[in-house]
């Protein structure tokens, strides 16, 4: 993959899908900047990349705050002269909480609606501000969710804000291409632990359950996921802009 001198950002860069993307860009040539909380995640995400003889920075980004997503662009560029790719991956899955509508406050929902569809609004609004400044294009890859594609999880706000990302990335598809910026979307599967993981009420319940429901039969791990978003950051996915990229072992169709 064409994947050299890109400079990439990348919220909740600090465990999961983020690190992961962030490992593997890193490891063909790309300047990652892993933007996200806790500091100590990033950081060491950052350190075992830059161990490893590549390029990355810690920037602690709290998405739910516009100034951190600014600020976060800025040293991207500050650091690498540039900014070519971002990945909106930050996200909260409320398993506890995020449940039972009919009795769900407000507050609630808008706890995950902050993070996972806000934060990326943010991400992108910054990202995007950068990428025409520049004027050299760019690619812009949302971490959505299958759960955007099928009603199966109990998680309702978390849900609907992957749901409202798809529009998100349809909408930056159509309306950025006369900059060159191309927008995707992913939609990973049941990974072997999710968001908030030591939070789920029945993770061995939800386990069998998922890998029962896979026809690939297993769970999948970030490792899976990763090349997927790289591949849509580099030149060689260069026509492809507005997709829904799934990436499941077949569960959605199942
Ligand atoms: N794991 C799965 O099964 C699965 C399936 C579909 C989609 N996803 C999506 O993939 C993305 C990555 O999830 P993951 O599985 O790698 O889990 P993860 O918990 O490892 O990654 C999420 C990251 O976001 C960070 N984060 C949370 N709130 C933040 C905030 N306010 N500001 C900045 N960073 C914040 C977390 O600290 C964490 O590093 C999420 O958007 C998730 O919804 C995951």
């Amino acid at each position: 993959m064409k994947l050299d001198g890109k400079t990439a950002l990348i919220t909740g860069g600090g465990s999961g899908i983020g690190a992961a993307t962030a490992r593997y860009m890193a490891a063909q040539g790309t300047a990652v900047a892993l933007a996200g909380i806790p500091a100590a995640g990033i950081e060491e995400a950052a350190n075992d990349i830059i161990a490893k003889g590549g390029r990355a920075l810690a920037v602690t980004t709290d998405v739910t705050r516009e100034s951190d997503v600014q600020a976060a662009v800025a040293r991207t560029v500050e650091a690498f002269g540039a900014l070519d790719v971002v990945v909106a991956n930050a996200g909260v899955q409320r398993h506890k909480t995020d449940r039972n509508l009919f009795e769900m406050d407000e507050a609630e929902w808008e706890k995950t609606q902050d993070v996972n569809l806000r934060g990326v609004f943010r991400t992108c609004k910054h990202g995007l501000a950068q990428m025409i400044e520049q004027g050299g294009g760019g690619s812009v890859i949302i971490v959505s969710s299958i759960t955007a594609l099928n009603g199966r999880t109990p998680n309702v706000s978390y849900m609907t804000a992957k749901s409202g990302l798809l529009g998100m990335s349809r909408h930056i598809a159509v309306h950025y291409a006369q900059h060159g910026i191309r927008c995707n979307a992913v939609c990973p599967g049941a990974l072997e632990q999710t968001p908030d993981w030591g939070d789920h009420p029945d993770p061995g319940g939800r386990e069998s359950a998922m890998v029962e429901a896979t026809p690939l039969g297993r769970l999948g791990t970030p490792e899976d996921i990763a090349p997927w978003i790289a591949f849509l950051a580099s030149d060689e996915a260069s026509f492809a802009t507005g997709g829904t990229f799934v990436v499941d072992g077949g569960i959605t169709i199942s």
